[in-house]
């Protein structure tokens, strides 16, 4: 996690990089910090707190260059102090890195430069800006320093260095984390993420692992391992400026619910060519596995679902950070598909590197064009619903969950039906966010003082109890579970007392009456239950209400307003849903 930008260019840097580290807080926000070259010296501020607390601090935006790096950070090595922010210097002042990553040979080095160097900072990352260091002290020029710290470095790192010794250059390196390099007009720029820079430039370049891109003005020149220049078109990019903005809107999270009918519609303009190879591939698949993490996860068990009871096509679901303790069951019939909102999750990206080296097939369901999951799948289906910058994954998982049924549909050469039903539902679930935004924000402020919530389904919509629980905990910070009805019995029972509150998903399909014999047992037992369905029911003391769909779209109609529920009750306790504590929207550590 953690969110790094690097321009220099004919203006002043600092105001740059802070409109830029604005567009990256969904990366980190524990603490920010800049660093510009001016005269010949590092001029640097940074501390603990959000953007706009350290700001107002510390004015980062009258810190005088034009050129500087800058960093949010998500804290993984050393507590959430000022002297952990970043960036991070050598002993004299003079280089100054930011990073987003984990050196995972930190301890190692930090003992081998100790006796040469002072440390000021319970950081993984310090060590780099001393590394680098030692190299130049020996006349190593900045690109150079940067190559042979890289060498040293075991982990995953996205760095930007400058120096005073040499103002009118960045560089900047990576492996295993995201940075694009950005060509504006007067300037340019590298950064974590392209939605950084995108109100200067949408000419990027993506930097690949074990490549060195070099800065100035007026050029960007992209180096392999080796210091060989590598000539690289750049491409454009495909977000537009205002689709990161809040719109109005309080939240982005509240903007990104609300998009979820049109979120639909963008996911099924899918390749009917590419929809058809790869449904082909998986019906010939003699084993599939999905792999993903989070809500992306819940999208995958979904699918499972949907492709067996559609297409009779079993798969099954290996969390990311556990796939590569399978690797012995991974051989080249297997077929994996990973899905990611933002193709970048370190997780993912390392159970399907383990599963390629294996000779698995890769395909990949992924919102983020260009993102190193995207690149190394054979085949890739971009989920088209635009920029999530809210920390909670909300129309991802619609636009996820469109193409599982899309290429569910396919696998029965019922592409146009697909298309046709799943517009239809878009157009219910919009009708249906009028009624429920209205209507769940007072449930959740008669909920806002219960702690403890039991979310229960079964069959198809059994990861919608586990994704609207997953909401509820990461943004409300409210304990909540999520389980399939039929297993409460098996011990979570013991649980439920007069009043806990319990979310059932029970919509009018195949689990309908067996659901509602679950509800039965926990309301025997005093719970407070607040049912999602299309039916209302005498058992139900809260009802959400869900249009009524054909069975297999229920999960699309049933999670929206537990978005929306978590969202309130987030609210209600006067919390900011977009940055929930302790998390980061983009996990690139392992
Ligand atoms: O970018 P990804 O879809 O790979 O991210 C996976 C999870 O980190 C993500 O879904 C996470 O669980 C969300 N914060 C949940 O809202």
């Amino acid at each position: 996690m953690c969110g790094i930008v690097g321009y220099i260019g004919n203006q002043q840097a600092a105001p740059i990089l802070l409109n830029a580290l604005k567009k990256l807080e969904y990366r980190g926000y524990d603490s920010a910090g800049l660093a510009t070259i001016t005269d010949s010296h590092v001029c640097i501020k940074k501390d603990a707190g959000t953007l706009v607390e350290v700001n107002t601090k510390h004015q980062l935006n009258e810190l005088p260059g034009i050129a500087g790096i800058g960093h949010v950070r998500w804290a993984t090595h050393g507590a959430v102090t000022a002297s952990n922010a970043h960036p991070h210097l050598d002993c004299n002042q003079e280089i100054a890195i930011v990073h987003n990553g984990i050196i995972e040979n930190h301890q190692e080095l930090r003992s081998r430069l100790s006796a040469r160097h002072r440390f000021t900072s319970d950081t993984d990352t310090e060590v780099i800006a001393h590394l680098i260091e030692e190299y130049a002290s020996t006349g190593s020029s900045l690109e150079e320093a940067v190559r042979l710290t890289s060498r040293e470095l075991k982990g995953s790192y996205a760095i930007a260095a400058v120096s005073a010794k040499e103002p009118g250059k960045m560089v900047a390196a990576r492996k295993d984390s995201p940075l694009v390099a950005g060509i504006a007009n007067g300037g340019n720029f590298v950064a974590s993420d392209c939605l950084s820079f995108l109100e200067q430039t949408d000419r990027i370049i993506y930097v690949e692992d074990g490549e060195c891109v070099i800065l100035t003005g007026d050029k960007v020149s992209l180096f392999d391992n080796d210091g060989h220049e590598i000539k690289r078109t750049p491409s454009k990019a495909s977000w537009k400026v205002d689709e990161a903005t809040k719109q109005g809107y309080d939240f982005f999270m509240m903007k990104e619910i609300l998009e979820q009918p049109q979120a639909i519609r963008h996911a099924l303009m899918q390749d009917r060519t590419l929809m058809m190879e790869m449904a082909l591939e998986i019906l010939r698949a003699r084993q599939v596995l999905f792999t993903a993490c989070g809500t992306s996860r819940h999208a995958a068990l979904i699918g499972r679902y949907v492709f067996s009871r559609l297409s009779s096509k079993f798969c099954d679901v290996v969390m990311a950070s556990e796939l590569g303790y399978f690797s012995d069951s991974v051989d080249k019939n297997t077929l994996v598909i990973a899905v990611s909102q933002s193709g970048e999750t370190a997780d993912v990206m390392n159970g399907v590197k383990k599963a390629k080296e294996n000779g698995a097939t890769i395909f990949s369901l992924v919102n983020v064009v260009g993102s190193s999951l995207a690149r190394m799948s054979d085949r890739v289906a971009y989920l088209n619903c635009g920029p999530e910058i809210g920390v909670a994954a909300t129309k991802s998982f619609t636009a996820q969950l469109t193409i599982l049924y899309l290429l569910a549909y396919t696998m029965i050469n019922r592409f146009d039906q697909g298309v046709g039903q799943l517009n239809a539902v878009s157009d219910l679930i919009a009708d249906n966010l009028q009624h429920n935004g209205l209507e769940v924000p007072k449930i959740a402020n008669r909920m806002s003082r219960k702690n403890d919530f039991y979310y229960i389904a079964r069959g198809i919509n059994f990861a919608t109890a586990g994704e609207g629980a997953l909401k509820l905990k990461e943004i409300a910070y409210v304990h909540a579970e999520g389980m399939p009805a039929g297993e409460l019995k098996h011990g979570t029972l013991a649980l439920i007392t007069e009043g806990t509150p319990v979310v059932a998903i029970c919509p009018g399909d195949y689990t309908f009456d067996e659901t509602l014999s679950n509800i039965a047992e926990t309301k025997a037992r005093g719970a407070r239950v607040i049912g999602v369905s299309d039916r209302q029911e005498p058992a139900f003391d809260e009802w959400i209400e869900i249009p009524e769909v054909d069975e297999i779209f229920y999960p699309l109609v049933s999670i929206i307003p537990l978005q929306l529920f978590a969202y309130h009750s987030a609210v209600a306790r006067n919390l900011d849903p977009d940055k929930p504590r302790n998390l980061a929207k983009s996990v690139t550590v392992k």
